[in-house]
């Protein structure tokens, strides 16, 4: 019998276990969690604790893993230490630190700067506690063990390819549209945060799959803005991609040209870009991309506001660390799908990674509503329900 096999029957007694000790009231019902609040720990159980690091509450994205993983750990029959770091970096290395300190027997973490937990996952390594960078890659260290993630390069070229698609130049499935217009189109490009590992993947998946259009002159980035640093926005803040749109409103568009498309990393971004076109008067909104199928942007796609998103099911994502948690802790190595990609700086990371998909007006439905992701109340309100 296969290990894996073994660990999935040896979780599903505990998780027997753990519901008859709860009079089938359910593993782990204990916790709710306040915006800002400590985290949660739930009461003991047999698979000891583990420690799930998420980085902020404030994009809905971070909320809706950290209580899938915590649902999938305790159904597995771990006690959780859930903790959200309110996007500062000492806070995260704290709340880490408290981790290991009560005695976790594995963390899984979403880094907010990727490069500044080396110190932290020394002190894991050397207590023998295996770490699982969740979504974001964790940098400068040895001691990252594993990496579940989506494909970021080409959640990038998804970003890239529904911008062209925006702007008539490719078909909904990616192709060459018959009748595509000749421009030129004027963009502008933004980024993410230059310490999320991440954001430089999108970024290059999008830049390479805009490049030839760019090249022969069908689009055009008129404020000259293409590098990641010019364009990048700290921390992921709406307000801050709100105000970068202003200034290019100002300084690049007064005469009277408009903008005909924006690369949006995510959806929180998407948004403030699209406050800032509305402030300017645009009426009609030239395409703006996403990422996350977040509440808010999936309304504005459903309304003809934003143009697209990018659906990475984190529940996929949640069960996979629960997975890999579960690998680590009967003595077993996980199964990577990729161990190319995720260089680290120092090894590369053997990694898991999921697919994504493009979200557009008409296939809401298909996506995100048939898989149960936001039902179609959500969809309308632009509210989740929780
Ligand atoms: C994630 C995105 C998210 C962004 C901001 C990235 O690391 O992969 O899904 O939109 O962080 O939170």
């Amino acid at each position: 019998m296969s290990t894996r096999k073994f660990a999935a029957i040896a979780t599903g007694m505990t998780l027997a276990l753990t519901l008859a000790a709860c009079g089938g009231g359910g593993a782990g019902s204990t916790t709710e969690e306040e915006p800002g609040d400590e985290g949660t720990t739930t009461e003991e159980s047999e698979g000891g604790l583990i420690g799930v690091s998420m980085p902020t509450q404030v994009s809905e994205r971070w909320i809706a893993d950290g209580d899938a993983v915590k649902a999938g750990l305790e159904e597995a029959g771990y006690e959780v230490d859930l903790q959200y770091a309110g996007d500062d970096i000492p806070t995260q290395s704290q709340q880490i630190d408290q981790m290991i300190t009560k005695g976790a027997k594995l963390l899984i973490i979403a880094a907010i700067d990727g490069t500044a937990l080396a110190g932290q996952l020394d002190a894991a390594a050397a207590a023998g506690i295996p770490v699982i960078a969740y979504d974001r890659l964790i940098r400068d260290s040895e001691n990252v063990d594993f990496y579940v993630t989506f494909d970021n390069y080409n959640v990038g070229v998804q970003q890239g390819t529904a911008l062209l698609h925006g702007l008539g130049l490719l078909d909904a499935e990616g192709n060459e549209a018959a009748d595509a217009p000749a421009g030129p189109f004027n963009i502008e490009v933004f980024a993410g945060s230059l310490d999320d590992n991440n954001a430089h993947f999108f970024f290059d998946g999008a830049m390479e799959t805009l490049k030839p259009y760019i090249e022969d002159g069908t689009i055009v980035v008129k404020s000259g803005q293409t590098n990641i640093e010019q364009v990048a926005t700290l921390r992921w803040q709406g307000e801050t991609a709100q105000k970068r749109m202003e200034d290019l409103l100002t300084s690049t568009y007064s005469d009277g040209s408009k903008v005909d498309g924006i690369l949006s990393p995510n959806d929180t971004l998407a948004r403030g870009i699209i406050t800032a076109l509305q402030n300017a008067g645009y009426t009609e909104m030239p395409p703006v991309t996403g990422q996350d199928a977040e509440i808010a942007s999936v309304k504005l796609i459903a309304d003809g506001v934003q143009f697209s998103t990018i659906f990475k099911d984190t529940r996929k994502l949640a069960d996979q660390s629960v997975t890999a948690a579960q690998d680590f802790l009967a003595g077993e190595e996980p199964e990577a799908n990729d161990t190319e990609t995720y260089d680290n700086g120092v090894k590369v990371v053997p990694s898991y990674l999921l697919e994504s998909d493009i979200v557009y007006a008409d296939n809401i439905q298909a996506l995100l509503v048939d898989s149960g992701y936001w039902t179609a109340e959500e969809v309308a309100s632009g509210q989740a329900e929780g």
